[in-house]
């Protein structure tokens, strides 16, 4: 597979073309991002960890039966996926307080959420992702009611698939945030990555950090703490 000209650089991915046309080539980098990029840093295998997990992640996703972008692991940084038109908002599930929920409606860190809750927030990095709800949604036409309703299916299944996978890792899911788009049947696809950068993690004893909050709040340890989560699920990077 050729990788061609570069489509889009995000903040820690960048996203190349490929000679088959259904298929790109995403680029896990070592940048590390928080607060909409007011913070970034290089951390060292970052890129390798994040793809390798990801791939990890996106096959017991699919094995469970849920519709994932991607395809096949290229090398330590690379992964083909599925080419998708991405829907630009973002679905977040939480099973305990913590992060903007808490700042935004005064509650501890830390309390169990049952059932748990679900967001939809715009992914608008100037706007800082603001949440929204579903009538902006179909209003601005960012996704059709049909598509809202499958996201949030989908999000809440992947929850229940993955909350016992880190639960048996000795770990807490406490929030994750996923990304969706449709695909050239129209299907709606999990698209962008699931690893220690886009959702939270805490040792279920001590309630230690083990995710990208490390990096957010200067913990340390940033890399080493996601090859730990890695091999907690059975993952050796
Ligand atoms: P929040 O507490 O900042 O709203 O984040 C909830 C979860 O979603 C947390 O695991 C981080 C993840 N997330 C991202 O990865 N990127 C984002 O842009 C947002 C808003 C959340
Ligand atoms: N992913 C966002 C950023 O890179 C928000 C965050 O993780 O804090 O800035």
């Amino acid at each position: 597979m050729q990788k061609l000209s570069e489509l889009y650089r995000g903040k820690a991915k960048t996203v190349f073309l490929s000679d088959d046309p259904d298929l790109l080539i995403l680029e896990f980098r070592n940048d590390t991002s928080a607060f909409d990029g007011e913070k970034i840093e290089q951390l060292d295998r970052k890129g390798e960890v994040n793809n390798k997990f990801n791939h990890y992640i996106m096959q017991k996703l699919e094995s469970a039966g849920i519709k994932t972008q991607v395809q096949a692991l290229l090398s330590d940084t690379e992964s083909a996926v599925k080419k998708l038109d991405m829907i630009p908002v973002e679905c977040v599930v939480r099973n305990f307080a913590a992060g903007s929920l808490c700042k935004r409606l005064g509650v501890e860190e830390g309390i169990e959420l049952v059932p748990p809750t679900f967001e939809f927030f715009l992914k608008n990095d100037a706007l800082h992702d603001p949440m929204i709800n579903e009538s902006h949604i179909v209003g601005f036409k960012w996704a059709t009611q049909a598509q809202i309703d499958q996201m949030r299916a989908l999000t809440l299944q992947v929850n229940a698939i993955l909350a016992p996978l880190f639960a048996e890792g000795g770990m807490l899911l406490v929030d994750f945030k996923l990304e969706f788009g449709v695909d050239k049947n129209g299907d709606i696809i999990l698209g962008d990555e699931f690893s220690p950068d886009g959702c939270r993690l805490w040792d279920s004893e001590t309630r230690r950090k083990l995710d990208k909050d490390r990096f957010r709040q200067g913990l340390g340890s940033v890399v080493e703490s996601y090859i730990e989560i890695a091999s907690r699920i059975g993952l050796d990077i």
